[in-house]
């Protein structure tokens, strides 16, 4: 819903400014063409995206823990998707935790007798007493 609304604001600017006579992505000003910045909000990005504005065009990024297929997307040719960190690499998490996919995140959370000292995306190794007493302090 949100997308149809980006994508027919969108629409409405590419023919209101080709009726001026201005290219795709730019629009009139005084008579001149003038680029045309797209990274207004709504953004046409969608959500987890960073827009960048380019000469008479723009593309988009997505924000960490987020892809897209390309990388270097538009409106109509791609959207971020949550990066299942836990599926992606495995080992994430190392062999005594449970890994936890979050939106844009995860978190490894240790077996018991492990510990990964309060980093919840590091892996966990055995619990000693010694280094908890070093590490906390
Ligand atoms: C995305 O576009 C920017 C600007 O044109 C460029 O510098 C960057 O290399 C591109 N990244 C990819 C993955 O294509």
């Amino acid at each position: 819903m949100e997308l149809k609304c980006t994508l027919m604001v969108f629409g409405f600017f590419l023919l209101s400014s080709e009726s001026y006579g201005c290219g795709v992505g730019f629009k009139t000003m005084y008579r001149f063409c003038v680029d045309e910045d797209e990274c207004v909000t709504p953004s046409p990005c969608g959500e987890n995206a960073q827009c960048f504005n380019t000469d008479g065009s723009y593309y988009c990024t997505c924000d960490e823990g987020f892809q897209s297929y390309p990388a270097n997307f538009t409106a109509t040719t791609g959207q971020c998707e949550d990066i299942d960190e836990c599926k992606e690499d495995p080992d994430v998490c190392g062999t005594k935790a449970a890994c936890t996919n979050l939106l844009g995140s995860f978190i490894c959370v240790c077996h018991s007798g492990y510990s990964n000292y309060g980093n919840d995306q590091s892996e966990c190794t055995e619990s000693s007493q010694m280094r908890f007493c070093v590490e906390s302090g």
